[in-house]
């Protein structure tokens, strides 16, 4: 199969790269580095990344830009971070990627668990997993040829302890049950799904 990660050199995009690519074809897309460079919050940069990648099987994004910061400074400027970035940026891979993924092809992308567990600081990732679970929801009965789309949606992951504090209470979900949901997405038959690890 052949799978594009966008997202590839962060701490989640590194785990699945790596385990995905022991099976796969897998091209690496990120920011600053990878097979491919993206910017999600452009149209144009998303467009170049599928003509660069040509037909594909599977697109897992995991880069999902958000302002993380207090209540207090998060005006118009900052929550559109996330507006343009999680929300927007994922959708758009989508509504784009469609045109070049092959048929019984999937999307995965990505949310969390502050959909409906807010934490402080994180009002603006709350928002963006909540537009984009909609989307997934949405897009599932609109896209033809068999196309599936699903997203991941953990609490704080074990690889980025910096979050912990954030996360009161949370136990941390695996590496491996992360891979694991996103193998459920990819290789599975379900669609419109919120998939939790
Ligand atoms: N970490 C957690 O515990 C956790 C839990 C639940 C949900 N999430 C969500 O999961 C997502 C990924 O988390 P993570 O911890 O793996 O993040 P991360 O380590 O910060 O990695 C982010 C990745 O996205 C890329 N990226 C950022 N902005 C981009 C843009 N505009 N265009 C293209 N690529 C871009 C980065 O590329 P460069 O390295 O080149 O900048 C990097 O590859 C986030 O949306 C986060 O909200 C995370």
């Amino acid at each position: 199969m052949k799978i594009i990660i966008v997202g590839a050199s962060g701490t989640m995009g590194k785990y699945l790269s790596n385990a995905f690519e022991k099976e796969h074809e897998v091209i690496k897309a990120a920011a600053n580095s990878g097979d491919i460079r993206v910017d999600i919050t452009s149209v144009e940069s998303i467009e170049n990344l599928y003509k660069q990648a040509g037909a594909f099987d599977a697109l897992i994004n995991t880069a999902g830009p958000t302002y993380v910061g207090p209540w207090k400074k998060m005006a118009d400027k900052e929550f559109r971070k996330g507006v343009d970035g999680k929300m927007m940026g994922q959708i758009n891979l989508v509504l784009i990627g469609q045109h070049y993924i092959n048929p019984k092809g999937s999307f995965s992308l990505i949310t969390g668990a502050l959909t409906h567990d807010p934490q402080l600081n994180f009002a603006n990732a709350s928002a963006a997993n909540g537009a984009v679970e909609a989307f997934v929801r949405a897009a599932a009965i609109e896209l033809e040829n068999g196309i599936r789309i699903n997203a991941v949606s953990p609490t704080v992951i074990e690889d980025s302890p910096q979050y912990f504090p954030y996360f009161p209470g949370e136990m941390p979900v695996t590496m491996r049950q992360l891979e694991y949901a996103f193998r459920k997405s990819v290789f599975g038959a379900n669609t419109g799904q919120v998939i939790k690890p």
